[in-house]
């Protein structure tokens, strides 16, 4: 259909808006385990106020809007500190996980450029790190040494200290990594990195705003950020477990000389002085907004709160897998990322893609992940809602499914269209 000649009635445009969501994912009912994480009404209250406030505005400019400016200082001040970030600690906003894993790939690449001579970067990856960091080296020209996981899921950190080069400008760990929700030993990576003169950055695009609260309420927690002497970089999304709305983010540096590897100057245009912080352009102030609405309604309080929830939930999800036979769960128990898989010891092992599509029947939705075939579930406050429903429901998938096997295999966790 070509766009209408004539403009529309907003109820009708909004109207048709309502009839095309019929066929999302229900997570406001706390049905997603992943995607959209619901901290609760009050959140989104001030989230969608927020929003109304700063829809149009421009961090392009923070000349023209300085609310952004300051804004986007005190979101990254507060992260820095709940991530023990020294006092010369600094970061910028971005639009999510990957921007700011872009942006400190390019830092490191720009680093070692700058300090080394490095002319053809490389860099450490494991197999569990999040795939924005292929991304980073596609984009950026960067070679990429993908290693191993061990057992327990987490890093290889020998591989990885076989696998750096004279040119290795960075190595990655994560806290925790997406696919078994586990911690890699971030000391042993900074580590060979401080050897090596090269970045180490720790991704907590998922535990930013769950492993600081985590520790507050005592549950064991390995050393992992600014706390841990060599890492150099940390990207943790606001957007995430930290319940704004989507497109907010936060990567941060050690100190400011490793973030000015990351931005970009420009004085030979004739538009004028150019600055650009991140990968972005114009920015838009409503994530920025409704991100710190976010963070400064909550307070560490309310995150406390909201990660007792999440964790408490993601535990009861644990034991009710492992509860039942034909099915094991991949990585330990300490955070909010669970992972399902069969259990081949087991007299009848369950197919968990004929698990998942029988729980997609009934409105919950996993993502398929893989090799090996696991459900994936990112716990969240708003699963912690619904769980006996959700329990009483798998239970139900659970013998529905035994003795059969899903046809289709594929694994989506991002599509193109
Ligand atoms: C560990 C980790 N890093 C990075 C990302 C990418 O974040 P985004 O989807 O906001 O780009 C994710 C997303 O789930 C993640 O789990």
């Amino acid at each position: 259909m070509p766009l209408n000649q004539t403009g529309r009635p907003i109820d009708d445009v909004i109207a048709d808006l309502r009839a095309k969501q019929a066929g999302d994912a229900r997570w406001r009912e706390g049905r997603t385990f992943g995607l959209v994480f619901d901290g609760g009404p009050e959140v989104h209250e001030v989230a969608e106020r927020a929003a109304q406030l700063f829809l149009h505005e421009n961090a392009l400019n923070t000349k023209a809007f300085p609310s952004l400016g300051e804004l986007q200082a005190e979101v990254v001040r507060w992260t820095a500190d709940l991530l023990h970030g020294p006092s010369g600690a600094a970061g910028f906003m971005t639009s999510g996980g990957t921007e700011s894993i872009l942006c400190a790939v390019l830092a490191a690449r720009e680093r070692g450029r700058k300090e080394r001579g490095i002319t053809q970067p490389h860099m450490v990856v494991p197999e569990s790190a999040h795939a924005a960091f292929h991304k980073a080296a596609h984009l950026f020209g960067i070679e990429l040494t993908k290693t191993p996981v061990k057992a327990d899921w987490t890093a290889d950190v020998e591989a990885m200290a076989a696998a750096i080069t004279p040119d290795t400008v960075l190595l990655v760990g994560s806290a925790p990594q997406f696919p078994q929700g586990v911690v890699d030993d971030i000391p042993a990576i900074a580590a060979l990195a401080q050897a090596a003169g090269a970045n180490c950055h720790a991704d907590a695009c998922m535990g930013g705003f769950v492993l600081p609260f985590a520790e507050m309420l005592g549950r064991p927690t390995p050393p992992w950020d600014f706390r841990v002497e060599g890492v150099s970089s940390i990207s943790a999304d606001v957007h995430k477990l930290g319940y704004a709305p989507k497109g907010a983010s936060v990567v941060l540096y050690r100190d400011r000389d490793l973030r000015a590897h990351q931005t970009f100057v420009f004085d030979g245009w004739l538009g004028g002085f150019y600055a650009s912080p991140n990968l972005q352009g114009s920015r838009p102030g409503l994530p920025m907004a409704a991100a710190w609405a976010v963070m400064s309604h909550l307070g560490v309080d309310g995150y406390l709160r909201l990660t007792d929830a999440t964790l408490r939930c993601a535990d009861r999800l644990r034991a009710a897998i492992r509860a039942t036979p034909g099915l094991r769960v991949l990585g330990d128990d300490a955070y909010h990322l669970v992972a399902m898989a069969s259990d081949p010891a087991a007299a009848h092992p369950i197919d968990v893609f004929a698990l998942g599509d029988a729980l997609a029947r009934r409105g919950w939705l996993h993502d398929r992940q893989g090799p090996p075939d696991s459900l994936h579930a990112t716990v969240s406050a708003g699963n912690a809602r619904v769980m006996d429903l959700y329990l009483a429901e798998f239970e139900d998938s659970v013998a529905e499914v035994t003795g059969r096997r899903a046809a289709d295999r594929s694994t989506d966790y991002a599509t193109l269209e």
